[in-house]
């Protein structure tokens, strides 16, 4: 395990588990249909790719990037700074997501999405922390509920680095002390 990591909270074999059954539901779901799936840079880079190759329904990947966030708290505004490339209007959006905190960066997005005439839009995260949020907003799917914890791996990020843990894990204190 990485020296800075205090505990693993969820395995590579359990996020693997839960993929899969979030991928079944999407397969069911999508068939027939040609979504355009939107990775959230970066967070969503590791859980989406997993994700996407899951997926057995036609699809097209056009990722986004939203910036919302320093360091450790967020400054509550929401600012596209990639925007796809495609023409949702009139077709099914998926959104995958790292995680759902305060729900302000998804809130916005999917605002975004549905102002643009998507056809549908759904929210797929691999973590929700539901605590920490500030406006209303749910995942239509998400892999497991967080706790109130500053959490890395598997695409989250503290400044930047240990998105590439193969695991979702709790950062020690005296790191970002
Ligand atoms: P929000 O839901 O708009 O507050 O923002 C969600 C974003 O905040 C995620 O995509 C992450 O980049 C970041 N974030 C929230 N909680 C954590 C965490 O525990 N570790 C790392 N990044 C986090
Ligand atoms: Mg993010």
């Amino acid at each position: 395990m990485n020296n800075d990591i205090e505990k693993v909270l969820i395995s590579q074999e359990e996020l693997n588990k839960r993929m899969d059954e979030m991928a079944e539901d999407l397969n069911k779901k999508y068939q027939g249909q040609e979504p355009i799936v939107i990775p959230v840079l970066n967070g969503a880079m590791i859980f989406a790719s997993d994700m996407i190759k899951r997926l057995t329904f036609k699809l097209t990947i056009d990722p986004m990037k939203a910036s919302s966030y320093a360091g450790a708290s967020s400054t509550g505004k929401v600012k596209i700074v990639q925007d796809v490339k495609s023409d949702v209007n009139g077709r099914p959006v998926i959104f995958m997501e790292d995680i759902i905190d305060t729900g302000r960066t998804l809130k916005a997005l999917s605002e975004e999405m549905h102002k643009r005439g998507a056809k549908s839009v759904e929210v797929v995260a691999m973590l929700d922390k539901p605590e920490t949020r500030v406006v209303d907003f749910h995942a239509d799917e998400y892999g497991f509920k967080a706790p109130n914890e500053f959490l890395v791996g598997y695409g989250l990020d503290y400044n930047g680095l240990y998105r590439n843990l193969p695991y979702i894990g709790v950062l020690k204190q005296e790191v970002y002390a």
